[in-house]
């Protein structure tokens, strides 16, 4: 595994991370049980990687905890997030709802500090709110030493433009962010990662993959959608292997390989997230991870090809 710093946390940090929510869960979302979970983040401690990203809301973080047991704590890089209650069309979580979640994180994490505390899937309406109400909170529990850094995550289907992350790059107490980005939704290019780097805050990448970019049909779908937008021109694409040329000589093994080390060289990322339940396909990102970045002119080319996307997702 290959490590880098996460902005000014200083930590060290493997430049995969093993994400413990999305369609997968760790495989709980399929059926896994909690053992068979651990065991994937086990998996992943063997590849070496550092960093696991949970949530309250995600129910892995028993699995996270059983998967750590007798590791040395010092070794490992936990982010996890309090789920943020939205009611009338705005945020309800208070200070008191957000030491409850946290004190249950580290029982569930069997930890007595978490690296990494984020406010889970922040909505650009609710950021004053969470500035006056949240932050304060955050700032002291990190004086406690029950969290280290302070991060926020977006809530990138409701926001695949940003707005939230906009307002949160011009505050200087966020340490850490995860911003979703893939092969087509590249916008955080323009409106976050230049900020999130001359801060040096932490960035964490979601949606490498998510569900368009697993397989050729799959994206097929999302580019008929995307066409229909008006956000691409689908004349650009071949039907069947829409991207193909991204395999083409061996380039890349899979679709899922080149979206992963698209994101993984895209300056200001951190951390890639990958999520899965499933060990074989845990050790096949690490070794894309790994693997030098894409062809310049095939990184141009997407580039050009998706310039106008801005509401994809991929989810
Ligand atoms: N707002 C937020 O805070 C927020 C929102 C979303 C996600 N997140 C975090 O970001 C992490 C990453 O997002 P994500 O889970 O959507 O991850 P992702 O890595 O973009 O996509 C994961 C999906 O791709 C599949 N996959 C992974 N490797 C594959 C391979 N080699 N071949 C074929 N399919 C493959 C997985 O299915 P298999 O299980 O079959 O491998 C899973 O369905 C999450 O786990 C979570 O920790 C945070």
């Amino acid at each position: 595994m290959e490590f880098t710093t996460l902005g000014k946390t200083g930590l060290r940090v493997s430049v995969m991370g093993l994400g413990c929510g999305g369609h997968s869960r760790l495989g709980l979302s399929q059926g896994k049980t909690e053992d068979e979970a651990a065991g994937v983040v086990r998996a992943a401690l063997d590849l070496g990687l550092n960093y696991i990203d949970t949530a309250e809301v995600y129910g892995t973080e028993g699995a996270v905890g059983k998967g750590i047991a007798g590791v040395k704590r010092e070794d490992l890089v936990i982010s996890t997030k309090k789920g943020l209650k939205r009611e009338n069309g705005r945020l309800s979580t208070t200070s008191t709802d957000l030491l409850e979640g946290l004190e249950a994180s580290l029982k569930r994490l069997n930890t007595d500090y978490i690296d990494v505390y984020n406010l889970h899937g922040l909505h650009h309406q609710d950021y004053d709110y969470a500035v006056t109400e949240l932050v304060p909170t955050l700032q002291k529990a990190r004086e406690q030493g029950k969290i280290r850094h302070i991060g926020v995550t977006e809530a990138f289907v409701q926001e695949p433009r940003h707005e939230m992350l906009e307002k949160a790059v011009k505050d200087d107490f966020w340490e850490v962010m995860m911003v979703g980005f893939n092969l087509v939704n590249q916008t955080a290019r323009n409106s976050v990662f230049p900020q999130t780097q001359a801060k040096q805050i932490g960035v964490q990448l979601m949606f490498a993959v998510r569900r368009a970019l697993k397989n050729f049909e799959t994206l097929n779908e999302a580019l008929e959608e995307l066409a229909r937008q008006g956000e691409i021109d689908r004349a650009e694409f071949d039907s069947e292997k829409p991207l193909g040329f991204l395999l083409e000589g061996g380039k890349a093994g899979s679709l899922t390989e080149a979206a992963y080390r698209f994101c993984r060289y895209e300056p200001g990322v951190d951390v890639v997230l990958v999520g899965t339940g499933s060990v074989d396909h845990l050790k096949a990102n690490a070794e894309a991870l790994l693997k030098p970045p894409l062809p310049a002119g095939d990184v141009a080319k997407l580039k050009q090809l998706f310039a106008r996307v801005t509401d994809f997702t991929g989810n």
